[in-house]
C-alpha cells in the first residue's frame, strides 16, 4: 500500500537528538492533558521515552478509548494501530500518526479486493454462512470491516485461542456450540496454524490460501475439507527466526528459557518453551527467577528493552542478526516532535480517519471480539 509521508523540513532533519528532545518537550508542555502519546512495544527508546502509555496494538487502542478527555492521540506504531484507536475513540478525538509511511508489510499482504474474491470462490463449494472469517489485528480497517460484515470477529495474538475456539470449536474440548465449520484466517498464516495446534487441529485441518493463484491454488475438495483455511501471509521479521537459533542459543545458554512470539513459524514454536504476544513476552522476562537467561524471538527494540530494565537476567535476541521492524523504525524523534508542533500551532499533520461505515463495521468485528474473551 502507497502512503506518502512528506518529506520534514530542515529544523527537524538537521536537529541533534538533545535539541529535537527540547522540541518534544516543550510541545508537550504546551499540549498539557491535551495530547495522549501512545508507544507500541516495537518502538525506538527515543520515542518510547516521551509514550504516556506502552502496550501491545490491542492494549494501546484500548487506552486511547479510555482516555476520553485527550483531544489528539499520537500513536506510536504503525498504520492499522492507529486506525484501530481511531475506530474505538471518540468522534471529538483524533488520532496521528508520525509517519504515514509506517505501514505493516504483513497487513498489506491482504486487501479486501483478495478478500472478497477468496470469499467469492469459497461460496461457489461451500456455505458461507458456515465459514467465519477471522482477521489477525495486524490488517487494514476495510478487512475488520469486511469480518464485521460477514460474522466474522477480529482476533490479537493474545486471544488468537478463545476467538478461534468462539468460530470452530476446540477438539480439544471446549463447552459452547462453535459459531461455523470453518475458518478463513488473514492476514498471518503462522498465527492462524500456531492456534490450530493449539486447539488440536492437525496439519490434514488447515490449508494455505494462496493469493496470488488462482482459486487460492487449493481444489474444490480441499477448500471444502479444510477447517482452518490459512491466508499466506508472513511477519518478515518474525519468520526469520529458525529453529537452528533455538538450538544453539541452548547450547551457548544451557537451562535457557526461550520465549517466542505466535508469528513464528510452528517448527520454531515448537521447540521454543513458551509463545505468546509481546505483553504475553514481556511478563514471561519478569517471572523468571533472577539469574535466569531468556532467549527471545521477537522484534529487536522490544528485547533490547527488556535486557535493559532487567539487569538481574540476561535477555537476548535468539538470532544475533536479528532485523529491526523496518516500518516500527520509521517513527522517529524527528516526526514525533514535527505532528506535535503541528498540534501547537493548531494543524493536525498526519490524521487517520477511518470513513463512518468502515469504521461502523470493523467496530462490530472488534466488539465480538471483546465479548468472545
Ligand atoms: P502485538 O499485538 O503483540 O503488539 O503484536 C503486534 C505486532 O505487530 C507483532 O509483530
Ligand atoms: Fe508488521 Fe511484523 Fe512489523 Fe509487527 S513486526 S508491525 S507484524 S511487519
Amino acid at each position: 500500500m502507497i502512503r506518502l509521508q512528506a518529506a520534514l523540513p530542515e529544523r527537524y532533519t538537521s536537529a541533534t537528538p538533545d535539541e529535537l528532545a527540547a522540541m518534544i518537550a516543550t510541545a508537550r508542555q504546551a499540549l498539557g492533558e491535551r495530547v495522549l502519546v501512545l508507544g507500541h512495544h516495537y518502538q525506538r527508546d527515543e520515542v518510547m521515552r516521551w509514550a504516556d502509555a506502552r502496550g501491545d496494538s490491542f492494549a494501546l487502542s484500548r487506552t486511547a478509548a479510555e482516555r476520553r478527555d485527550a483531544e489528539f492521540v499520537v500513536f506510536c506504531g504503525v498504520h492499522f494501530m492507529a486506525e484501530s484507536a481511531d475506530i474505538l475513540t471518540g468522534e471529538h478525538q483524533q488520532v496521528v500518526l508520525p509517519d504515514l509511511n509506517a505501514g505493516c508489510s504483513m497487513a498489506d499482504m491482504a486487501d479486501l479486493d483478495a478478500v472478497e474474491e477468496a470469499w467469492d470462490v469459497l461460496a461457489t463449494v461451500t456455505d458461507v454462512e458456515r465459514v467465519v472469517p477471522v482477521t489477525y489485528m495486524n490488517s487494514s480497517a476495510a478487512l475488520k470491516a469486511f469480518v464485521g460484515r460477514n460474522g466474522g470477529v477480529v482476533c490479537t495474538s493474545s486471544n488468537a485461542r478463545a476467538v478461534l475456539t468462539w468460530a470452530v470449536g476446540d477438539r480439544r474440548g471446549s463447552d459452547g456450540t462453535p459459531r461455523g465449520d470453518q475458518v478463513l484466517f488473514f492476514p498471518d498464516q503462522h498465527l492462524g496454524r500456531n492456534t490450530g495446534y493449539q486447539l488440536g487441529f492437525g496439519a490434514d485441518d488447515m490449508a494455505v490460501w494462496d493469493p496470488r493463484l488462482a482459486r487460492g491454488g487449493l481444489d474444490d475438495a480441499t477448500l471444502k475439507a479444510a477447517t482452518l483455511l490459512l491466508w499466506k501471509g508472513h511477519c518478515s521479521v518474525h519468520q526469520r527466526f529458525r529453529p537452528e537459533h533455538v538450538a544453539a542459543f541452548r547450547e551457548e545458554h544451557p537451562g535457557a528459557l526461550v520465549v517466542v512470539h505466535p508469528e513464528c513459524a510452528h517448527d520454531v514454536v515448537e521447540v521454543a518453551d513458551l509463545v505468546g504476544s509481546t505483553d504475553f513476552i514481556i511478563k514471561a522476562v519478569a517471572e523468571a527467577p533472577p539469574g535466569s537467561v531468556v532467549g527471545v524471538a521477537t522484534e529487536i527494540h522490544l528485547v533490547d528493552r527488556l535486557a535493559g530494565e532487567t539487569p538481574d537476567k540476561i535477555v537476548r535476541s535468539i538470532d544475533p542478526l536479528v532485523c529491526p521492524c523496518s516500518t516500527m523504525y520509521r517513527i522517529d524523534a524527528a516526526h514525533l516532535a514535527w505532528v506535535l508542533d503541528g498540534l501547537v500551532e493548531g494543524e493536525v499533520r498526519n490524521r487517520i480517519a477511518v470513513d463512518e461505515e468502515t469504521a461502523h463495521w470493523a467496530r462490530v468485528a472488534l466488539e465480538r471480539m471483546l465479548a468472545t474473551v
